[in-house]
């Protein structure tokens, strides 16, 4: 059966361990310069129908140190643009012989619905307010190698739940490997259905950075949200800022995280996103590497392999 990574919550935690061992090593051996297997004769296309900066560039660098070959796809420049429907695209790419998508898409579902079309893996990064997997992978990543595990650990996400594809992933990687979820941020900001997700909800920013070991802020995503959810950015910024100083609430050596896009002096003040306990570039450096780990193991690969590897070389 063909792996994909559309989410994580439909991944179990062996699986979510696998990756997040896989990603560490894949990155101790780029950064010591050490051999690693490849996949040198596959092809992979990269399908973004949304902007993206770190996402897509930390795609091209995975796919490029993994020896992929990349097609690039926008559907400016497309026959999206002349009207061809989603599907009918990605049958073309299918026998046009790519081998993997990665693909992100304002409509929740598009990456599912390309998987049941292409044949073969198909990587979501990110769809619409639902999942962004590798994002999650990489954020996990990023906090074991500061905390060395993430059971037992107590997370406040904080600010833009309801359009935020990156609450919902980390959301359900951490809470599947033990951690403790708190979601934190004003009623009209947290979905309807939050009943349904793996955490608990605070509307207080005191209550919910109480004693945290990682504060994980999110964008405030004004290109998806209707008017009148906030009443200004500014009373958002005045309620829900993290800032350098209201992190005394959380644990001492509480973690600061943001997915990025930043908006500086809203969802962070420039001391707490410039900071000692600020992990905002380790998040993009790893998420190069849990995307090496990914396209590795969407094409059927394990950690048995890299040993495989390790004793092929050995041999030869
Ligand atoms: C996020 C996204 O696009 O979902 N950014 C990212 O991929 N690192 C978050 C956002 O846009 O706020």
């Amino acid at each position: 059966m063909t792996r994909h990574l559309l989410g994580i919550r439909s991944l179990d935690a062996d699986s979510i361990g696998e990756l997040l061992r896989l990603g560490g090593e894949f990155k101790r051996r780029v950064l010591d310069g050490r051999p690693f297997p490849a996949l040198p004769t596959k092809t992979v296309g990269m399908l973004f129908f949304e902007d993206s900066t770190r996402t897509r560039v930390a795609f091209e660098q995975a796919a490029k140190y993994i020896g992929l070959n990349i097609v690039n796809f926008t559907t400016r420049g497309s026959s999206m643009s002349k009207g061809e429907s989603l599907k009918d695209t990605i049958l073309t790419l299918r026998y046009e012989r790519l081998n993997a998508l990665v693909m992100r898409h304002r409509q929740s579902g598009a990456p599912r619905l390309a998987a049941r079309f292409f044949g073969g893996p198909v990587l979501n990064a990110g769809d619409g307010a639902h999942e962004h997997p590798a994002q999650a992978l990489g954020d996990a990543l990023t906090i074991i190698e500061r905390k060395g595990r993430l059971e037992g650990l107590v997370v406040a996400i904080v600010g833009d739940v309801q359009h935020s594809r990156v609450a919902r992933s980390n959301a359900w990687l951490l809470s599947k490997m033990g951690a403790e979820v708190r979601f934190v941020g004003p009623k009209t900001l947290l979905p309807s259905h939050m009943a349904l997700l793996p955490g608990r909800v605070h509307y207080d920013l005191a209550s919910g950075l109480d004693n945290a070991d990682v504060v994980m802020c999110l964008r405030l995503q004004k290109e998806r949200m209707f008017d009148g959810l906030v009443s200004s950015v500014a009373e958002y910024a005045r309620l829900y800022q993290v800032t350098q100083q209201n992190l005394e609430w959380a644990a001492p050596d509480c973690l600061v995280m943001h997915p990025g896009p930043l908006n500086r002096g809203v969802e962070l003040d420039d001391e707490a996103a410039d900071g000692d306990r600020s992990l905002i570039t380790n998040q993009i450096e790893n998420g190069i590497f849990v995307r090496m780990a990914a396209f590795y193991w969407v094409f059927g690969h394990g950690w048995h392999d890299l040993e495989r590897f390790d004793r092929e070389e050995a041999r030869a």
